[in-house]
C-alpha cells in the first residue's frame, strides 16, 4: 500500500474507493474461493457449539460494526450477543459467562477503552477474539486469537475501509459459527458465501453513483440537522451515517430505529430537516416504507437509499433517491456503507471542512 492520496483530494476519498479491493482481499483470506466455503485462517481456541453467548465491545465506528455483527451472529448462528461501547463495558462489572468468548473490534488495536475492556474480559475468564487492522497492536498481542482485517493503513481519521473490512470479517465469522453450530445448513452456508463473494463487485457498482450522491450531499450541506432512519442491520447503518456526518461536516445528525420514529423524533419533522432512510429490500422493507409515509404525510423531506425500483414502488411523490445495486439483503451493510460515507464526505467537502483531520478528533484514542 502506498501511503499517498493518489489521484484523490483526500485520504478519505482514496480509502472509500479502495473498498472493492480491500474487501475482496479480506474475503480471500477467510473464504476458499474455489469451493465457495468459509475457511477461517486460524484455529479457534474455543468451540462455537459450546457458547451460550458472545460478548462484543468496541468504540466508535468499530462498535457500529459490532452492532451489525450482532444481527448476523444471532440470525445465522442463533448465538445471543451482548454488545456495549467499551467505555461503559470496562466499568460496568458485567457478569460474563463461564468459559465465554469476548470479541473486540478495533482498527488501530490501541484504543484505550477497548484494551481495558479486553483485560476485564480476560480477568473474568473469557477467551479473547479480536478483529483488528494492525496486527502488531496491543489488542492483537493480548488476544487469544486475532481475526485480521486486511484494509491496509487507514489515514483518514473517520474510519471507512476498516469498517467494511470489519463487517466482512464479522460476516465470515458468523457464517462459520452457524455452520459449526448446525444452525445453517450446508446449502445456506454456500448461498451466504456466494452473496459475500459478490460484495466487492457491488461496492464498485455503488461507487459508480458517486456524482449523484455528491449532488444530494451538497443539498444536505445547507441544513443544520439531519435524521437517519433504518431497521434491522440498517439501523446501525443509520447510526454510522449520523456519526460520519457529525464527525467530518459538523452537521448535527441523529439516527433512530425506523420503528421508534413515532416515539419522539416525528415531532421534529418539517420541510427543512432531511430524513435519510436506509432501506435495502429485505424482509422488513415494507415496514420502513410505512415509516417513510408517516414522514411524507407531515411534509418531511425524504432521501431514500435503496435499489432502483424502490422509489417508484413506494408511491411517494417528490422522493429524492440514492440508487444502490440490486442485491440480496443479508450483507447489505457492506455495500450501503458507500453512500453513507460519500454523503458525509461530500457534505464536508462542500462546507470546506478538513475531511482527513476533523477538529477535535483523533485517529486513535489511546487515552481514556
Ligand atoms: C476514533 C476514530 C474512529 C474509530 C474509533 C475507534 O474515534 O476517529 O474512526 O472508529 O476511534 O478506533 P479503533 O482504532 O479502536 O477502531
Amino acid at each position: 500500500f502506498l501511503v499517498d492520496k493518489g489521484a484523490h483530494k483526500h485520504f478519505m476519498a482514496k480509502e472509500i474507493h479502495e473498498q472493492p479491493e480491500v474487501v475482496g482481499r479480506t474475503l480471500a483470506h477467510y473464504l476458499d474461493m474455489a469451493t465457495g466455503r468459509v475457511r477461517l485462517p486460524f484455529e479457534t481456541p474455543f468451540d462455537w457449539k459450546d457458547l451460550d453467548r458472545l460478548t462484543i465491545s468496541a468504540c466508535g465506528t468499530a462498535y457500529i460494526a459490532g452492532l451489525i455483527g450482532k444481527y448476523w451472529f444471532e440470525r445465522f448462528a442463533r448465538l445471543p450477543v451482548e454488545i456495549d461501547v467499551a467505555s461503559e463495558f470496562r466499568y460496568r462489572e458485567a457478569p460474563l459467562p463461564r468459559k465465554g468468548l469476548a470479541l473486540f473490534i478495533s482498527q488501530s488495536g490501541e484504543t484505550a477503552d477497548t484494551l481495558a475492556s479486553l483485560r476485564y474480559a480476560k480477568e473474568n475468564g473469557q477467551k479473547i477474539l479480536s478483529v483488528v487492522n494492525v496486527p502488531t497492536s496491543s489488542i492483537a498481542r493480548e488476544s487469544d486469537v486475532v481475526a485480521p482485517t486486511l484494509a491496509g493503513p487507514e489515514i483518514g481519521v473517520a474510519s471507512t475501509k476498516a469498517f467494511t473490512c470489519q463487517l466482512t470479517v464479522l460476516a465470515c465469522l458468523a457464517v462459520a459459527a452457524g455452520l459449526e453450530r448446525g444452525t445453517l445448513s450446508e446449502a445456506e452456508g454456500l448461498r451466504l458465501v456466494t452473496e459475500l463473494i459478490a460484495a466487492p463487485g457491488l461496492i464498485a457498482e455503488a461507487l459508480k453513483h458517486e456524482h449523484a450522491i455528491e449532488h444530494v450531499a451538497r443539498d444536505i450541506s445547507k441544513v443544520t440537522d439531519v435524521l437517519y432512519l433504518g431497521r434491522g442491520t440498517s439501523y446501525p447503518m443509520a447510526l454510522e451515517g449520523a456519526l460520519k456526518l457529525k464527525e467530518i461536516s459538523y452537521i448535527h445528525a441523529e439516527a433512530y430505529a425506523a420503528g421508534e420514529l413515532k416515539h419522539g423524533p416525528i415531532a421534529l419533522i418539517d420541510e427543512t430537516m432531511p430524513v435519510i432512510v436506509i432501506a435495502p429490500r429485505d424482509a422488513i422493507y415494507e415496514k420502513t416504507v410505512s415509516n417513510m409515509q408517516e414522514v411524507a404525510a407531515r411534509g418531511g423531506r425524504i432521501v431514500l437509499i435503496s435499489d432502483e425500483h424502490a422509489a417508484a414502488e413506494s408511491g411517494l411523490a417528490g422522493l429524492e433517491t440514492v440508487v444502490m445495486p440490486n442485491m440480496g439483503p443479508d450483507f447489505a451493510p457492506i455495500v450501503y456503507a458507500v453512500p453513507v460515507q460519500l454523503l458525509a464526505y461530500y457534505a464536508a467537502v462542500a462546507l470546506g471542512k478538513d475531511v482527513d483531520q476533523p477538529r477535535n478528533l483523533a485517529k486513535s484514542v489511546t487515552v481514556e
